[in-house]
């Protein structure tokens, strides 16, 4: 079974635990795309999505799912998101697809935030994916030595602006053994809107997809 199948069967497996008539919040990313066509296929029972990424209003408007602004959503039960690297307190690194900034705010919007994987992405220790954190574009510098005074090795993600017109810092080297510590301190630095760590909003629930099925992770 290839990577993406098994990313395919995370993302089907969730339509078990959205629930009818409400409204979903949705992420970004190959796997997210698997959901997207998932609930593409219940759209009639679902009141509607608030999206993370252009991309991903994009493909479910293709799809016929209506999007709404989350300025209109006071509230919602639930949000589907993939990672990059996830580990056993569920805490995870996101932002490969350069989301991350509208990713975590509408997961601080959900009540849970259900998260869709293959078996490659859990890890012992945060850090092996490179972390990506948001920066103002005129702050690039500054930011990346401050960084590297935390001990990581930022380098600039040269081809990418994000879907709010800044710029991306990969972070190498940092072995996080404390993610909700350094999600806080990077936050910190002054023109860092915000970084990859989701450790103070963690998972509630993973569904780890293998090459043998769906694993549930409560
Ligand atoms: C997008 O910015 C990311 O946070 C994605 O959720 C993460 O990179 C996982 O992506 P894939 O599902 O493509 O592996």
């Amino acid at each position: 079974m290839t990577q993406d199948e098994m990313k395919k069967n995370a993302a089907w497996a969730a339509l078990e635990y959205v629930p009818r008539h409400t409204i979903v919040g949705v992420g970004t990313g190959s796997t997210v795309n698997h959901f997207i066509d998932a609930l593409a296929s219940i759209k009639s029972e679902i009141k509607g999505a608030v999206s993370s990424s252009v991309q991903s209003t994009e493909k479910m408007r293709a799809l016929g799912i209506e999007v709404l602004d989350l300025n209109d959503v006071a509230s919602f039960s639930v949000y589907v998101d993939g990672a990059d690297e996830i580990n056993a307190a569920k805490q995870m690194i996101k932002g490969g697809g350069a989301a991350l900034t509208r990713e975590k705010i509408v997961a601080a919007v959900a009540d849970k935030f259900i998260c869709i994987v293959d078996s490659s992405k859990q890890v012992e220790i945060l850090g092996q994916f490179p972390l990506p954190v948001e920066v103002i574009p005129m702050a690039r510098n500054y930011v990346a030595r401050e960084l590297t005074k935390l001990g990581g090795r930022p380098v600039w993600r040269e081809a990418v602006i994000t879907d709010n017109g800044n710029i991306i810092l990969d972070v190498f080297d940092l072995k996080i053994t404390d993610p909700i510590t350094l999600e806080q301190q990077i936050n910190q630095i002054t023109g860092v809107v915000t970084n990859g760590i989701f450790a103070s909003r963690a998972a509630n629930l993973v569904l780890v997809g293998s090459a043998d099925g769906t694993l549930v992770l409560k």
